[in-house]
């Protein structure tokens, strides 16, 4: 079993691992976890998809946005264990056939919403979540409900250019993962 000193305490045994079975990016998987292992832990040290970025590692950037089920969450919040037969999407993810480029992620290349790169995944991911949800109807409410996602560059401008370009355009999206 993968061990890493961030997810298991030292003189810990892992025979205090959960089955856990769900579906990550359409692949199912079938993972024994320590309880206390966070879905972005999960991730990116035992399923090396490390697209979905540690900022805080306590709520508060966005950084570590990915779907389950659809809706957005802060995946360093979350237990691992607590998503049996969830469905989870990470950046890695979100193309489509081929590699294709997503909506969204074609859109944050045409507007240039980004600079280091290091919040995009989350943004990407949580600007979904946005538009599964079906709350915002304009830039004003975009960036509301865009506002857990923190952008250190101070990308923001273009970041809700390239969602507002989505928002306008979702009727002709090849792929809106639900
Ligand atoms: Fe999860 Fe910052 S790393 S919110
Ligand atoms: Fe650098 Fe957002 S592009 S933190």
């Amino acid at each position: 079993m993968f061990r890493h000193p961030q997810t298991i305490p030292k003189g810990v045994e892992t025979d205090d691992a959960i089955r856990v079975q769900l579906s990550v990016n359409g692949e199912p998987l079938d993972l024994d976890l320590p309880p206390w292992t966070s879905l972005l832990d999960l991730l990116r040290h035992r399923l090396a998809l490390t697209g979905t970025k540690k900022g805080c590692d306590h709520g508060q950037c966005g950084a570590c946005t990915v779907l389950v089920d659809g809706r957005r969450i802060n995946s360093c919040l979350k237990l691992a264990v607590s998503l049996d037969g969830a469905e989870v999407t990470t950046i890695e993810g979100m193309a489509g056939e081929g590699g294709a480029l997503h909506p969204l992620q074609d859109a944050f290349v045409r507007h240039d919403g980004f600079q280091c790169g290091y919040c995009t995944p989350g943004q990407i991911c949580s600007a979904q979540g946005l538009l599964n949800e079906g709350h915002a109807q304009s830039r004003e409410e975009i960036k509301e409900l865009m506002s857990g996602n923190i952008c250190r560059c101070g990308a923001y401008p273009n970041i809700l250019d390239a969602i507002e370009d989505v928002l306008n355009d979702r009727v002709s999206e090849p792929r809106m993962p639900e």
